[in-house]
């Protein structure tokens, strides 16, 4: 079966960057994204390219070479359903905030609007496609949802997780590692599984693309950012450790990742990860597993949250304890509130979790970020509850400016590891600075030697 018409439901930070890569890759098929929400595809839809939702290195090159060409984003969800022959669900599963499983299940009210969707629209076969990262068994979820309510036509549902990174994405999908499709394991569900494999042949060796049955693929994606955010808390439990023993975990990182068996990817101790992924996908992880009586494994896979929990708590306690037991009324600048560099993404950023705990002392913040605008902060700030949203924006303060952030700064800390903030002329922030004029660098970003030379108090994470 040869695809000739797309459509994917939600037009995000997954949804987005696939289907303009796909598009850019198959021209003879015809993309239409879709999505509740009228502001975002008017942004999609922006003729000033640098307002597209999504940032990422590379692509508004390619939605500029197919927009309109095979490429098209619509708030006609019913339309796109009705023509399409595969639909991509890539709508968010946020972790729920109500209810049974509160603060670990993935809430699956999305995924559940959109197959009752695609079911009431369909009046033809359809391959339905998980691309949203889902707990296990959600395909069957949905495959009853469809065969119940729809038309009495045929719907055969993969599951196709995403791997792609913020800040990489479009080089993630282009060359990907691999390309995992999940289906059923008969006659329909193969040819299904090579119906897709067979739009990614179009720029990726065929080796490269798994075919599994569907719990596996299912499965899989939550084990890969489990292991991935793994090594994460692995090496900054290591940093704590370091930064004690005069230990240094660069060091450490570059002895251990020379063995080939362990890699040295991964490796970078940091103020903690963040991101829409790592923490939500551990935490439904930990409650499939508690939800089929495996405590021990629930508790094992908790302990990496545990651990980046503490990461982010003990940056921001070291900050404390260093400015003489108090910040309270010190103006502290953080350079950086994305949760990786080269994204506009904040969300579980870890700049969030240590702005919280020293506005809980006082502190009087000022957030730089290259990408992130002013209105994300605060809603991110908000989000937490901790106080109301005037104290936030009396105490904390975004700025356009990193220099002028920099004037009469008790202390920097560095939440991003930003490129340009390397490049900084950091003799005149020290100028700019009062004394002594410290540096708190969550993200290892700068050497140091120069910094001490230059008169400034620096700590890093994982050194002593
Ligand atoms: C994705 C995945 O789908 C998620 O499962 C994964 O774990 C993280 O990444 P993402 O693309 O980052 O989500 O989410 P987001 O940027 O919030 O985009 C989702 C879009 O879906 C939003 O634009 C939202 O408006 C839209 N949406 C949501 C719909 O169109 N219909 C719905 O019913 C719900
Ligand atoms: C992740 C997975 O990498 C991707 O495959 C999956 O599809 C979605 O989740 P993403 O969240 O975009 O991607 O970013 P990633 O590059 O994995 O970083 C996650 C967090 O870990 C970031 O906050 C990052 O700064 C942090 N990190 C990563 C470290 O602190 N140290 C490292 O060595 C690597």
């Amino acid at each position: 079966m040869k695809i000739k018409k797309i459509c994917c439901i939600g037009a995000g930070y997954v949804g987005g960057p696939t289907m303009s890569v796909i598009a850019s890759q198959c021209p003879e098929i015809q993309v239409t994204v879709v999505d509740l929400s009228k502001e975002r595809i008017d942004l999609w839809n922006h003729s000033d390219l640098d307002k597209l939702p999504v940032y990422e290195p590379g692509l508004k090159e390619l939605v500029a070479k197919t927009r309109g060409k095979n490429l098209f984003f619509s708030t006609e969800i019913d339309t796109a359903i009705d023509e399409a022959e595969m639909i991509f669900i890539s709508v968010n599963t946020p972790t729920k905030t109500y209810g049974k499983g509160k603060g670990q299940a993935a809430d699956l009210k999305n995924i559940e609007l959109c197959a009752r969707n695609i079911a009431k629209v369909a009046k033809t076969n359809k391959i339905v496609v998980e691309k949203s990262t889902l707990p296990v068994r959600t395909a069957q979820a949905i495959k009853s949802i469809l065969d119940n309510t729809g038309n009495g036509v045929d719907f055969e549902i993969l599951s196709n997780p995403e791997f792609l990174a913020e800040g990489t994405a479009v080089d993630d999908l282009l060359n990907a590692d691999r390309v995992l499709i999940g289906g059923a394991e008969t006659p329909k569900g193969q040819a299904a599984k090579d119906a897709l494999s067979s739009i990614y042949e179009n720029w990726l060796p065929k080796d490269r693309i798994l075919q599994t049955n569907v719990w596996s693929s299912e499965l899989s994606k939550l084990v890969a950012n489990a292991f991935l955010a793994q090594r994460v808390s692995s090496i900054n439990s290591i940093s704590a450790l370091c930064e004690k023993t005069d230990a240094n975990v660069a060091e450490v990182s570059r002895a251990i990742g020379y063995d080939s068996r362990i890699g040295s990817k991964f490796l970078n101790s940091s103020v903690g990860f963040g991101g829409s992924c790592f923490q939500k996908d551990i935490l439904n992880l930990v409650y499939i597993a508690q939800s089929y009586g495996l405590q021990e494994v629930a508790d094992y896979w908790e302990q990496v949250i545990i651990m980046n929990d503490y990461q982010k708590r003990r940056f921001a306690e070291n900050i404390v304890t260093t400015l003489y037991n108090t910040v309270s009324g010190k103006k502290i600048v953080f350079y950086g509130w994305a949760f990786k560099k080269d994204t506009n993404d904040t969300r579980e950023s870890a700049a969030i979790y240590v702005a919280d705990a020293l506005l809980d002392e006082k502190a009087e913040i000022v957030v730089y970020d290259p990408k992130v605008p002013e209105a994300q902060v605060y809603a991110d700030l908000d989000y937490l509850g901790t106080r109301s949203p005037e104290e936030n924006r009396r105490l904390l303060k975004v700025v356009n400016d990193p220099m002028e952030a920099s004037k009469k700064a008790h202390a920097i800390a560095i939440l991003t590891e930003w490129d340009e903030f390397k490049a900084y002329d950091w003799k005149s922030i020290y100028e700019n600075m009062l004394k002594p004029a410290f540096i708190f660098d969550g993200r290892r970003l700068l050497e140091k030697e120069i910094m001490e030379a230059i008169g400034f108090d620096y700590y890093k994470i994982g050194q002593s």
